[in-house]
């Protein structure tokens, strides 16, 4: 048919960073920082960007395969490409929010990770997606977290991600957004001249009703779910978890359990020791202590003391395609992605999500027919020009005091100079 509106753009994107620049204007700029996210410098996420661009493909010119087959299993659970959904708090960036991301992974055949500070209940997302991993942090009581466990659980989650790499860093040099405790009157008359500069996403929520910005996975038996102040509040009071309680959790849940946030060769050997099922190696997209080394860097030592005991996942950075084939190469069995899908939603809602799959399952896939395989399974470092000092190798010699020779040796070697290639802030 022909087109009857020729001015208008084509919704579908071609990379996740045209979906970042329209994000960026469907947003008012206070919630898009908030997506954006990061701590003090910004220089983490920016690395982990920017570190697959230091890694290069080695393609063949000839023998390519017509067949390629792209297909997994994570924790047990198929998938139909080596990526699933990362869990990420606060998507009501569109009425939609998680379900919307829900849908778009159903609909390409990957697994789903709900965060328990979502903006929408497990039981709306697990009947989105039948493959749904809900995440939780370290927060409030056992009795709670038990309570909230068996909610997820009776929802009809397939496995639990234990996220206790949160840092509580403060501040951010480009500074950060304000976001108000409820929507209520005085909250929408200082928000009145960001929704006015936005005025289709200002529509949407009109239109479907104002978010209450509540956290509702984070809901008590009785009583109201807690706002997303409260339920930071809580976790802030609560004393950060021993091994022993991480331990604790993974029994109580006895699924499949990951463990999301490890940087260091020893604390991916604890994660077996505790019977962990994966890990995620993984920096929480930068969002904690800047500085910390980009998490494809730290994925080849980690891969190789316990990627035959343990699934390695690795989440941080992945825009393309051809970064999943990266880490696939360097050791993961799969990565998560952040920002990535958060872009796609914010550009198109579900649609939009499931535009940024399609575009990084065609870029894994072209990675995989120019480096001559059959499957992902043949992917490794051989296919890749690995700059020296590109890895960055964390506790590999146990957890010596930070002050002892022992802990000077492992220290890691800078990394080679970098180019910039995608920009965290624009
Ligand atoms: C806005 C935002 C909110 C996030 N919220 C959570 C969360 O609630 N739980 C969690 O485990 N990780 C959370 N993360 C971290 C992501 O799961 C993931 O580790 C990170 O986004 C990966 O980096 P990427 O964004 O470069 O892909 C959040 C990240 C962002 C950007």
């Amino acid at each position: 048919m022909a087109n009857l509106w020729p001015w208008k753009k084509n919704p579908w994107f071609e990379t996740v960073l045209e979906a970042q620049r329209r994000t960026k204007a469907f947003l008012p700029p206070s919630v898009y920082a908030a997506l954006v996210a990061g701590s003090e410098r910004g220089r983490t996420p920016q690395e982990n960007m920017d570190a697959f661009g230091d890694l290069q493909f080695a393609p063949h010119v000839a023998g390519h395969q017509p067949d390629r087959d792209l297909s997994t299993t994570i924790m047990g659970i198929p998938s139909s490409m080596p990526v699933m959904i990362s869990p990420t708090g606060v998507q009501a960036i569109r009425p939609e929010g998680e379900v919307a991301v829900a849908k778009a992974a159903q609909a390409r055949g990957i697994p789903m990770g709900l965060s328990s500070f979502a903006s929408k209940p497990v039981e709306e997302v697990t009947a989105a997606n039948e493959n749904t991993f809900f995440q939780m942090y370290w927060t409030g009581s056992r009795e709670a977290m038990v309570q909230r466990m068996e909610r997820a659980r009776a929802a009809g989650a397939v496995g639990l991600i234990s996220t206790t790499d949160w840092s509580f860093s403060i501040g951010r040099d480009w500074g950060s957004p304000a976001i108000p405790e409820r929507m209520n009157l005085p909250a929408i008359i200082k928000m009145a001249p960001e929704g006015i500069i936005r005025p289709k996403w200002t529509l949407k929520w009109l239109l479907s009703g104002l978010p209450d910005l509540t956290a509702p996975n984070l809901k008590p038996p009785t009583g109201p779910a807690p706002t997303f102040f409260q339920a930071y509040g809580e976790w802030m009071q609560t004393p950060p978890p021993s091994w022993e309680d991480i331990e604790w959790l993974r029994k109580e849940w006895g699924g499949k359990f990951m463990l999301k946030g490890v940087t260091r060769v020893d604390d991916a050997k604890r994660a077996i020791d505790i019977g962990a099922d994966a890990i995620s190696v993984s920096n929480h997209g930068g969002n904690n202590l800047d500085t910390t080394p980009a998490a494809i860097r730290c994925l080849p030592a980690v891969a190789d003391a316990v990627g035959d005991q343990i699934e390695v996942l690795l989440d941080g950075g992945v825009r393309r395609g051809g970064d999943v084939a990266k880490a696939l190469a360097l050791g993961a069995r799969a990565v998560l992605i952040g920002r990535a899908y958060l872009w796609g939603l914010g550009a198109n809602g579900q649609t939009g999500v499931e535009n940024v799959l399609d575009l990084l399952r065609m870029g894994l896939d072209s990675a995989v027919l120019g480096l001559g395989h059959k499957s992902i399974g043949e992917l490794s470092p051989a296919d890749l020009l690995i700059p020296e000092g590109f890895e960055a190798v964390l506790g590999a010699t146990g957890a010596p005091a930070p002050d002892s020779a022992a802990a000077k040796k492992q220290t890691p070697k800078k990394p080679a100079a970098k180019r910039p290639v995608e920009k965290l802030v624009e």
